[in-house]
């Protein structure tokens, strides 16, 4: 006993000194790298320091040889960073420049768009973020990592962490959904992905958080347009997503192209220098969007280029993307005055810092045995797991899985539409290699008969229509392969009117006639209003834009191999009228409920105006989304039961534990998204209905149980409140545990 006790307070020691030394490791290295980064900039003059501010993206556009003039300006260390370079020759050439004939040798960095893939397309983000799963959104950024980093990128513009709550918005597609706490989790996840073990590893990118801040709020889903966020809901919605990427170490930040409560991001010294370097202690590099800078002219915000140079540099924004206020102005402000050489030394430290810690100094060159193993098979099979995991299981008669023997009729615009299957931001993806479930069906000798009967998504014409029915007719099941071309989602892309585009809904409902069962499968970039033909159909399966493997994975699902494995991360609207809608909203002081609900169509022809007994709900469609947050069906059913809670009231540093029971009712083997939700039922500041604390994805076999617990500390039930304090304030909370945002196992406990 004596020896074992003896053992374990020597390895404590052991392990103790380890950990001290480790840190001290750390200071040291720090303290040295800070010191060469010194000596650095001590040494460079000010149009070397204005050349690392200056990220210049146009040169996706060269053809041929290199110009002359670019060449010119590495040489004269004039630029710091490029955007779109994708040819290794040339990323080679500029590189050899920079290092070897710039006065002080920086290598540049060299940055890409990789958003859900490179080669290897993974679901969208907003798909990824339907698996609820870390694991496989790090996959996607590590994969996405290993494959790029072999052209020389090592900076990536991802993730995206814009909370997203109107459908229309076309960039709800690459966004992690509605929710902080899910956003928060994923954003930690596609830092490591990206960034690896070590940055300092030829495979790592820096990771780019994006776009600081409040881009998802924009008005009426109108891309670019203003945020109005009080500072309470900016720091308790929009920044926690933020906040873990950066605390997960992510080395950049991009400013957002909106303006928050009439300051433009990149000119926002509160956002950028108060909250990110004051608060979260951030120590990586801002960019700017492309040519965000400058647009604060058009904003009214900044009177001229030289102005929003001002702006930007004094607010703390590091590197400018594209346009050139920076390389224009710098000087001249510095001579007048209105910037100081000592705010352009911190930017440029700034990014140094991360071409340091990327290891560029050390090796500016791509390895010569890195391929990047491009489409790997490990890659493809993450990709094929990733599109599994993420898609959403919407309303299933019992139709689905169908049998192997069936005779199935394949329709719709995007059975076999390799570029529209990977969505947006996919420059680089290789149609040729995409799977999509016309290919997957050959291979797996599914019976099926291909009419297409619209030729893209937004097709009117009817011309093909007795085609479609004719093949319907001969078969068993129809399969409807329906949604969105990825050209209508993405930046720039919102749409008003979320509902299946072309004669897509009209071709459902002369299916529909035919008495055959209808699957219709949806590969879209945001939830899409179905409320007018979802009664015409047996089942939907939201497939979002499932990247490469796609087909696959859909084959797998529809017969039965894979299950559905994912959940909304979004709230589903009935109509794009609803939107903005959002589970986590405030209650009103007149909630809606079923009672007081008045359907428009029972209103009498000139009734007298009465607001008594209303509630807030829309007079043709109520209250409720087509689908909430969190939903999502399997193969099997799950049974919730036995509610615990470890006590009923909690202070201070103590914790509390809920349990809840998980059974498999079915027959087969399933998994389950368990999620965990509280309320404070009465604050300082009025509270969301509910808020989601945590979450677990579990197996289950048929028949099986299993207990989940969720830990629930003081920490979890902080907000900030009006005086911009975090705090968690004494009073009732309930507690959910729920396979949704509309329903679950509730209790309730105290904070003293
Ligand atoms: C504009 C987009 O808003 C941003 O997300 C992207 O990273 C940059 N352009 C660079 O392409």
């Amino acid at each position: 006993m004596g020896k074992r006790i003896g053992i374990l307070i020597l390895s404590i020691i052991i392990i103790s000194c380890s950990a001290k030394s480790s840190d001290s490791n750390k200071v040291d290295g720090n303290t040295k790298l800070e010191t060469k980064i010194d000596d650095l900039v001590a040494n460079m003059t000010i149009e070397e320091k204005i050349g690392q501010l200056t990220l210049r993206g146009t040169s996706s556009r060269v053809k041929g040889a290199l110009p002359d003039s670019l060449k010119q300006a590495v040489r004269e260390g004039k630029i710091g960073a490029f955007l779109n370079v994708m040819n290794l020759d040339y990323v080679n050439e500029l590189q050899q420049i920079a290092v070897e004939e710039s006065p002080k040798g920086i290598p540049l960095m060299f940055s890409r768009d990789v958003i859900h893939g490179f080669k290897t397309i993974f679901p969208i983000p907003l798909g990824l973020a339907a698996s609820w799963d870390a694991e496989t959104a790090k996959n996607s950024a590590r994969v996405s990592a290993v494959e790029v980093s072999s052209v020389g990128v090592r900076w990536t513009f991802s993730p995206m962490l814009d909370i997203a709550r109107d459908s229309r918005w076309g960039r709800i597609a690459e966004s992690p959904g509605e929710d902080p706490f899910l956003a928060s989790v994923l954003a930690k996840a596609y830092v490591q992905g990206y960034q690896g073990d070590s940055l300092n590893n030829h495979t790592s990118l820096a990771a780019c958080a994006k776009h600081f801040i409040g881009y998802g709020a924009a008005i009426g889903g109108r891309d670019y347009n203003t945020a109005i966020i009080s500072e309470p809901l900016l720091r308790n919605v929009y920044l926690p997503p933020f906040a873990a990427a950066v605390n997960a170490g992510a080395q950049t930040i991009m400013t957002s192209f909106n303006e928050v409560n009439g300051v433009p991001a990149s000119g926002n010294t509160f956002i950028l220098d108060t909250v990110l370097r004051d608060e979260l202690k951030f120590d990586g590099f801002v960019v700017s969007d492309w040519e965000s800078v400058t647009e604060m002219i058009n904003h009214g915000y900044a009177a001229d280029e030289k102005h929003a140079a001002e702006l930007a540099v004094n607010a703390g924004l590091d590197m400018e993307m594209t346009s050139k206020s920076y390389e224009k102005y710098i000087k001249v402000l510095i001579e007048e005055g209105k910037i100081s050489e000592d705010q352009i030394n911190f930017l440029v430290k700034n990014i140094l810092r991360v071409k340091f810690k990327l290891g560029l100094f050390e090796t500016p060159y791509v390895p010569k045995n890195h391929n990047g193993d491009l489409y790997a098979e490990d890659h493809l099979n993450k990709a094929e797991d990733a599109a599994v995991k993420s898609s959403v299981l919407l309303k299933n008669n019992d139709i689905l899985p169908l049998k192997r023997n069936v005779k199935v009729a394949v329709i719709g615009p995007l059975a076999s539409k390799p570029h529209e299957q990977l969505g947006t931001w996919t420059f680089d993806g290789d149609e040729t290699h995409t799977v999509t479930p016309i290919d997957a069906f050959k291979k797996s000798s599914v019976n099926y008969d291909f009419v297409e009967g619209l030729s893209y998504s937004r097709d009117n014409s009817t011309k093909n229509f007795n085609a479609a029915i004719a093949a319907a007719k001969a078969s068993d099941v129809i399969l409807f392969f329906g949604g969105e071309e990825a050209i209508l989602s993405g930046e720039a892309h919102s749409r008003s009117n979320t509902n299946l585009p072309g004669a897509q809904e009209d071709l459902i409902k002369a299916l529909a006639k035919t008495g055959k069962p209808i699957v219709l499968i949806i590969m879209a970039g945001r939830p899409i209003s179905i409320s007018n033909i979802i009664n015409d159909v047996d089942a939907v399966l939201m497939a979002w834009h499932p990247g490469t493997m796609g087909g696959i994975a859909i084959e797998k699902i529809i017969f039965g191999d894979a299950e559905p494995g994912g959940r909304l991360p979004v709230t589903w609207p009935i109509t794009a009228g609803q939107s903005p809608i959002f589970y986590n909203h405030k209650s009103t002081g007149r909630p809606p409920k079923a009672e007081s609900f008045v359907q428009m169509d029972s209103i009498k022809v000139g009734a007298w105006q009465s607001s008594l007994g209303n509630t807030s709900h829309y007079l043709d469609i109520g209250y409720e989304p087509q689908f909430p947050f969190g939903y999502g069906l399997s193969y099997t059913t799950f049974e919730y039961s036995d509610l615990k809670l470890s006590q009923n009231t909690i202070s201070n540093d103590e914790t509390l534990t809920v349990s809840a029971t998980i059974t498999n009712m079915g027959n087969r083997e399933g998994e389950e998204v368990v999620q965990f939700y509280i309320q404070d039922v009465v604050g300082s500041i009025t509270r969301p209905v509910r808020e989601l604390k945590g979450f677990e994805r579990i197996l289950l076999k048929s028949g099986a149980s299993q207990e989940v617990t969720f830990k629930i500390s003081a920490q979890d039930l902080k907000f900030v409140n009006n005086t911009m304090k975090y705090v968690v304030e004494p009073g009732l909370f309930n507690v959910w545990i729920a396979s949704n945002a509309s329903t679950g196992l509730k209790t309730s406990f105290n904070y003293k």
